[in-house]
């Protein structure tokens, strides 16, 4: 029996619904056949958006979308995506599969995308072949409500209002396709491109800078110092491979034990980047005001066979399930710092919560992880332990069991745990100072390592309700299978 403790009287931050978020590029099949089908499909739809994928996100209450990249962001010139559908250019993604963009999905449709799903919108940019001009016009066409030769323009294409936008981002991964820029040049850009993001009225935008890949402190060290003080946030991105190794990183589905755990053990390393990057931003900002986002995070594999290599399309399976409860843990721990996260990607694309075929869909395991944690959104993080031994094969060890906790604006307190290991089941014991005599419920997702859902058989793997439990001296016990993530509230 493992002891899982959570401190009901010694609170933390309030963890940011955004930590929950999202990501979506036009790349592959996540924006086309993905969120957007067009008005004139065969596919239930409202005004192009499809209604089955737009359900499935207001349901894990998706607190805010990033688009429209990615690497596609520093290529992307917004002005050929809006106006007249007809009249709308049509090109080659090159960077993505070598497919015709046709450019039907541009910011009017993002915009409404978000309204439908309720979430909120966070542009990204281009630096690496834009212009100061472009982006400025891109934050006047979107928000500025007046007289103006941009929000004329925005008028005439059907929307008189302007839109509310908070997050914007200068740049993606400047480091690489968005520019391979040094980053004292990238932090001089920032300041330069940053100071023609106005705010119009009153939407305040929060200026995101592009921040390090992985492990390059330096990046982070060099870019607070530079243009820390005129940022609000600075990106992390963060891809998880088994063996940490891009060649070796083997397909989403068909894996054995030791890639499991290589997987897991390689997607535990966001703790250590996280509170890294974090003591280097507090070195240039010590009162914690630039906080640090997320925005890429995810399993990397091998393409589906058969599937375009530039589609990036990928199975998810249990394996995936238990990287996210991970990952969400640790972005709940660093509340503090962590004031936004974005999946990578939502649909279709990498480690996506939800895939499309036709007018088929489904939800993965990795989309049942977010259900079950989405009770954490802007509740308060409470201080939480639980006794873990280590497992694995080989050299690829993690903890057996992995957990958070919070208390919510009504007093539930909620606890995720997750047990890693393939093969043992776990017994917990759970003490939740204060609550003894709440009323319990858990929730579960549980399956073998690589169990999935396919488009035949959608719901092999999905959340049921644990009942088989004990209340013992204050504390509550229950079972946890191997590979499963509990949801535990309190109320
Ligand atoms: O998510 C796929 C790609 O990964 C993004 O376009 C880029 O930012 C990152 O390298």
């Amino acid at each position: 029996m493992a002891k899982l403790f959570v401190n009901t009287e010694k609170k933390g931050a309030k963890i940011n619904r955004n930590i929950y978020g999202h990501f979506s590029e036009h790349l592959g099949r996540c924006i086309y056949n993905g969120l957007f089908v067009g008005k004139d499909s065969p596919i239930p739809n409202v005004n192009g958006m499809r209604t089955d994928v737009v359900d499935a996100l207001r349901k894990i209450r998706v607190p805010v979308l990033r688009w429209p990249g990615g690497c596609f962001a520093d290529e992307y010139h917004w002005k050929d995506g809006i106006g007249p559908g007809e009249s709308r250019k049509r090109m080659i993604n090159t960077h993505w599969g070598g497919v015709v963009e046709d450019n039907s999905f541009g910011t009017h449709e993002f915009m409404e995308f978000c309204r439908q799903v309720g979430c909120e919108p966070y542009v990204n940019g281009n630096v690496g072949s834009g212009t100061v001009q472009e982006m400025s016009e891109w934050v006047e066409y979107m928000t500025f409500d007046g007289i103006s030769p941009m929000a004329e323009l925005r008028k005439q294409n059907g929307h008189a209002d302007p839109w509310k936008l908070k997050f914007f981002g200068v740049g993606n991964e400047n480091w690489g396709c968005g520019g391979n820029m040094r980053p004292e040049f990238y932090a001089d850009q920032f300041r330069r491109y940053a100071t023609y993001v106005r705010n119009y009225g009153d939407n305040k935008i929060f200026k995101i800078a592009c921040g390090p890949n992985a492990g390059d402190y330096e990046w982070t060290d060099k870019v607070m110092a530079i243009a820390g003080k005129y940022a609000d946030a600075l990106t992390l991105h963060y891809y998880t491979a088994p063996y940490g190794d891009w060649k070796k990183r083997g397909c989403a589905t068909g894996f054995n034990e030791e890639s499991y755990y290589s997987t897991l053990r390689y997607g535990l390393k966001m703790e250590e980047l996280v509170s890294n990057h974090l003591k280097i931003m507090r070195r240039h900002d010590p009162e914690g005001r630039v906080g640090l986002i997320v925005d890429e995070w995810g399993a990397w594999y091998d393409v589906e066979p058969g599937t375009n290599p530039g589609f990036l399309y990928q199975q998810n399976t249990m394996r995936d399930a238990m990287l996210a409860a991970v990952t969400l843990n640790i972005f709940n721990h660093h509340a503090d710092g962590v004031v936004m996260a974005n999946i990578a990607q939502m649909v279709n694309v990498l480690q996506a919560v939800v895939l499309t075929e036709g007018e088929k869909m489904l939800l993965t395991p990795t989309y049942h992880v977010f259900d079950l944690y989405k009770e954490h959104q802007d509740a308060t993080l409470l201080d939480s332990w639980v006794e873990a031994h280590e497992i694995g094969v080989g050299e690829e060890k993690v903890p057996n069991l992995h957990q958070s906790a919070s208390v919510d604006a009504a007093g539930r307190v909620h606890v995720t745990v997750a047990n890693l290991s393939v093969s043992e089941s776990q017994e917990i014991d759970l003490t939740a100072a204060g609550m003894e005599g709440a009323s319990v419920s858990i929730r579960l997702l549980a399956g073998a390592m690589d169990a999935h859902n396919t488009f035949d058989a959608p719901e092999t793997v999905k959340v049921e309700s644990l009942t088989d439990f004990a209340r013992r001296g204050g504390g509550v016990q229950f079972t946890l299978p191997p590979c499963s993530v509990a949801a535990v509230e309190l109320a």
